[in-house]
């Protein structure tokens, strides 16, 4: 019988508290990674989340306020930088955004979330540029299905093809699958092997109500998983993100990490370390929070580093202790241009 293992993810949590002075939010959780979005549009339009049709009104942060903002996350404590969107390769710019970030004196790391389209022609450059870790979005397997996902500009031999050209080039390489009823539930074992197959880490997601959606709960995951043959253990490998991790082997005797992201039925607020910059330069401390700090118009006003750190310690100054996502009635800021 063959045995091979897909490789952990080179990548793990900082250890040890963070400097005195460094950002800490309420609950006293410590701040070390922020995620920046770089722009609130898309060239998909998935159901589960609501991209911009048109850019911020006042325009995106330039790549030199961007590269201010890593110089003050950084001097603050952040030592991992994720750059997200809307889509984060419509971005002309988005190399030298990478290049900054990546030289940022204080940042470790430098990861992208993309939903793949462009991935093939940016993996040289991205690398060249930086980048350690890298997410792609990938929710089904199946090019029929695909349009009903992500809309019909959406093409899954671009998103394969980049998936593809980006394995073993990165230090991480993780498969985002966000689960959905009668749509790609069937589908979970089917990603688990080729992510593996690829080195890649799969991850399956369940879905937070920025668009409406039925939450798929995790545990139905795992059912289906093991009704697939797999055998799942709990493993206690950490990343720096939310996910939770599973250790897989296959009915062939293949292993590899799964990758759990239960934003509705598990509750991973205790330990957050993120906070993060939308599109339009709004820092927000929790994703399904609606305290803002505007960052961008501070920035433009001329604020010294000063007054824009006191800005950021009063938004994790005002950060709940968890996410209310699955309250009835509650009405989320749009995901666009917030990047997760
Ligand atoms: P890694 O650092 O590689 O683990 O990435 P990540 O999971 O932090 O980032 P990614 O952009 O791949 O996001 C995967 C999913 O996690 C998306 O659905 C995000 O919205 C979600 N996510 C990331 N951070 C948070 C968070 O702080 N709160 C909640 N509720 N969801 C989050
Ligand atoms: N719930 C969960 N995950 C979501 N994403 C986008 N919208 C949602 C949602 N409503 C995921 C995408 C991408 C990541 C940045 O966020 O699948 O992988
Ligand atoms: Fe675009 Fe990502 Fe939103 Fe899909 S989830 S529409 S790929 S920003």
């Amino acid at each position: 019988m063959e045995t091979s293992t897909a490789p952990l993810p080179h990548e793990p949590r900082p250890a040890g508290p963070a400097s005195v002075d460094g950002l800490t939010d309420a609950q006293g959780r410590s701040i070390r990674y922020l995620r920046v979005s770089l722009t609130d549009r898309c060239n998909f339009k998935c159901t589960y989340c609501s991209p911009a049709e048109t850019e911020s009104p006042q325009g995106l942060l330039t790549r030199a306020e961007l590269a201010r903002l890593f110089r003050l996350f950084a001097g603050l404590g952040v030592r991992r930088i994720r750059l997200t969107g809307g889509e984060p390769t419509l971005r002309r710019d988005l190399i030298e955004i990478v290049a900054d970030a990546a030289a940022t004196p204080g940042v470790e790391d430098v990861a992208l979330t993309t939903n793949g389209h462009r991935l093939d022609e940016l993996v040289e450059p991205l690398r060249a540029a930086g980048l350690g870790a890298l997410n792609v979005s990938l929710d089904t397997l199946d090019p029929a299905r695909l349009p009903g996902v992500s809309g019909r500009a959406a093409r899954l031999d671009r998103i394969l093809a980049g998936i593809d050209a980006a394995a073993g080039r990165f230090r991480s390489l993780k498969l985002n699958t966000v689960v959905m009823r009668g749509v790609n539930e069937d589908e979970c074992g089917a990603l688990v092997r080729h992510a593996w197959a690829r080195g890649a880490l799969p991850r399956f997601i369940e879905q937070m109500p920025f668009a409406g959606g039925e939450v798929v709960p995790l545990a139905e995951v795992r059912r289906r998983l093991e009704a697939d043959g797999f055998t799942l253990t709990p493993d206690p490998w950490r990343g720096w993100g939310p996910a939770r991790h599973l250790l897989g082997r296959d009915r062939d005797g293949r292993e590899g990490l799964i990758g759990l992201i239960g934003a509705m039925t598990e509750n991973f607020c205790e330990d957050c370390n993120r906070a993060r910059v939308a599109a339009d330069g709004g820092f927000q401390a929790c994703l399904g929070g609606h305290d803002r700090v505007p960052l961008r118009e501070l920035l433009r006003a001329g604020a010294p580093d000063e007054t824009l750190a006191e800005a950021v310690r009063g938004g994790l100054w005002r950060k709940a202790p968890r996410h209310q996502m699955d309250e009835a009635g509650l009405v989320l800021l749009p995901m666009r241009g917030l990047g997760g």
